[in-house]
């Protein structure tokens, strides 16, 4: 006697009869990764099992073209000391020498830790100038994702995908989430960070009307909505009082303070959302 299992039946057999018998719902089998086509009926990795925003959730309220809005270089900082010291050490936790990254939506910093050499950064925005100061980069891409979501990469290509204070200017959120997932190595890690500030014209409605709590929701979101990302880790820093943030038992007093700027509003807070491709990788 012998059987064999296949993907839609379980075949139990023997010299005299042959019987089939539903796949047991105990046994999965083993989705494949996702290969880029998009007719391919037995790839489930990396597709989108379901839409996280309603139309009305992507709008923004300026709705000019991305690249008109970032066509001039911004040598800002968009976070406080704070919340890059507190990424910079996940990044020193998560990343690996080794490591061949991509930093979506980049800019002319990086919060990579200086001491450091990855194998490989690549960077992703959309303004050249800023990027070509980054000097982290080994090179870089200029593209629109709210235009077109793919990116010109070949599966499988990154250890890790980064992407810092800008997940709130994504139209198309589930579809970059897909094209990172199919970008990433098996293993590979996808860090999204923010905090509370924004370009409030250009963030969608989902995030303005959103708060902290809400925002981390809906990143979540984002990663479960892609088939074959793991459980998404929250890791959050809030100010405490030694920061700036008003204790609460002087509220609000602190608040009204604030608002006529005797007193200085409390540091950023500090939110990032993790997941990996399949699996989340144990290294010695
Ligand atoms: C607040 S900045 C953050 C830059 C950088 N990640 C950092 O940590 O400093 C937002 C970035 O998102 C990028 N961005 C905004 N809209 C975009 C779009 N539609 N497509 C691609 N990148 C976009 C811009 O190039 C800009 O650099």
């Amino acid at each position: 006697m012998w059987f064999t299992i296949s993907p839609k039946t379980w075949q139990f057999t023997n010299s005299s009869n042959l019987q089939f018998f539903p796949l047991p719902t105990k046994i999965k089998t083993i989705p494949k990764a996702y290969n880029g086509d998009d007719n391919s009926t037995e790839s489930t990795a990396g597709k989108i099992k379901r839409m996280v925003l309603s139309q009305e959730g992507r709008t923004k309220l300026n709705i000019l073209p991305d690249r008109e809005f970032y066509a001039y270089p911004r040598f800002v900082t968009h976070v406080d000391d704070r919340f890059i010291s507190s990424l910079t050490n996940l990044y020193r936790e998560r990343l690996r020498p080794e490591f061949e990254i991509l930093d979506l939506m980049s800019s002319w910093v990086s919060h990579l830790p200086q001491e450091v050499k990855y194998k490989r950064v690549v960077g992703h925005g959309l303004n050249a100038q800023e990027l070509a100061k980054n000097p982290r980069l080994d090179y870089f891409i200029v593209k629109d994702l709210n235009q077109d979501q793919k990116l010109e990469f070949e599966n499988c290509s990154f250890d890790a995908v980064l992407c810092t204070v800008s997940v709130q200017y994504l139209q198309q959120p589930e579809k970059v989430f897909a094209e990172v997932f199919r970008g990433l190595k098996p293993g590979g890690v996808f860090i999204v960070s923010f905090s509370n500030r924004l370009f409030y014209e250009k963030a969608i409605s989902a995030w303005r009307d959103s708060t902290g709590y809400g925002r981390v929701q809906l990143v979540v979101q984002y990663f479960q909505c892609v088939q074959g990302f793991t459980q998404p880790e929250v890791i959050r820093k809030l100010p405490t009082e030694k920061d700036g943030a008003a204790p609460q038992n002087q509220w609000p007093l602190n608040w009204i303070m604030q608002l006529t700027g005797l007193l200085s509003s409390s540091s950023d807070p500090f939110y990032a959302v993790v997941a990996y491709r399949n699996f989340k990788p144990v290294h010695e």
